[in-house]
């Protein structure tokens, strides 16, 4: 089957059309999507995809080895490579995944180290409008600081934190994970990326708690300012989902967040994520 790569924004993102990810892909193919997942700085859609969890956890393991995410209770039963991002119960009432998945800007698993490499989402079910999930390329945002201001960020580091997000944004959400299992760590907060050395902001607001060595106010300040300029129109992309889009992103020069704008309308959002491990520098 021939597909074909096309951009959809100038800043990231492309699709790829007429691939099957439930194929085995040859090396050829495989070196090919790589490439073009460089090139679209870290977001690719495939299109039109009918994946089995096995396919899905098979094709991420070639970028990597797989995250078992920390909160339990998502998991997809018998796949816990699969954590389950849905608005939907089971017949006992029960989430049958994580209903709030990621409003606001982040990066998964920043607060591991190494952080994430990839996450692959597959939608098996979207909500008639609304329900899209915006990116951020995070080099595009650093290579446009002027020089004076990547000065001053040069050598700190940021510390990242999972239970910040449930203080700052949702109350009373993610009991599901215990805290305490997930210690606080440091990165840099201009990180190169690990495999093109390409510098890129990497602090976001869902999990980057503060900056080293500056005061609590220098701290939300240089960080609100990031944050600002990193989700600036022009290096966003917003994907708008349709059923059997998999869309693979790279943690570790994107952030991403997922608009909550569909509940009152009675939508129905259904998808199945994998997470690939970073490797340390
Ligand atoms: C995630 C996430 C965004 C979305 O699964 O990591 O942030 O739009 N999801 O569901
Ligand atoms: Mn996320």
């Amino acid at each position: 089957m021939t597909h074909c790569i096309n951009p959809l924004s100038p800043t990231l993102g492309a699709e790829v059309v007429g691939l099957d990810l439930n194929e085995p892909l040859s090396d050829a193919v495989f070196l090919e999507i790589e490439r073009a997942w460089q090139d679209a700085n870290g977001v690719l859609v495939f299109r039109g995809q009918d994946l089995a969890p096995e396919a899905q956890i098979a094709f991420s393991r070639r970028l990597g080895d797989l995250e078992v995410h920390v909160a339990k209770r998502y998991l997809l039963p018998g796949h816990p490579e699969i954590y389950r991002v849905s608005t939907k119960q089971d017949a006992n009432g029960k989430a049958m995944g994580n209903p709030e998945s990621g409003r606001y800007w982040h990066s998964d698993l920043s607060y591991l180290d190494p952080p994430a490499k990839a996450s692959l989402l597959y939608a098996l079910e979207v909500p008639p409008i609304g329900g899209d999930t915006m990116f951020t390329n995070m080099a595009a945002a650093h290579d446009a600081l002027s020089e004076p201001v990547r000065t001053m960020l040069n050598g700190l580091m940021a510390v990242h934190d999972y239970s910040y997000v449930r203080r700052m944004f949702s109350p009373g959400f993610g009991r599901s994970a215990d805290p305490n299992q997930v210690p606080p760590v440091r990165h840099p907060v201009v990180r190169p990326h690990c495999d093109t050395g390409r510098k890129t902001i990497f602090v976001n607001p869902g999990f980057t708690t503060h900056i080293e060595g500056l005061s609590r106010h220098e701290s939300g300040a240089v960080l609100a300012f990031l944050f600002e300029h990193a989700t600036r129109p022009e290096f966003v992309y917003r994907h708008s989902w349709s059923v059997g889009d998999a869309v693979l992103w790279d943690n570790r020069l994107t952030m991403h967040h997922a608009v909550h704008d569909f509940y009152e309308t009675g939508g129905v959002r259904h998808m199945h994520r994998t997470t690939v491990m970073g490797t340390k520098e």
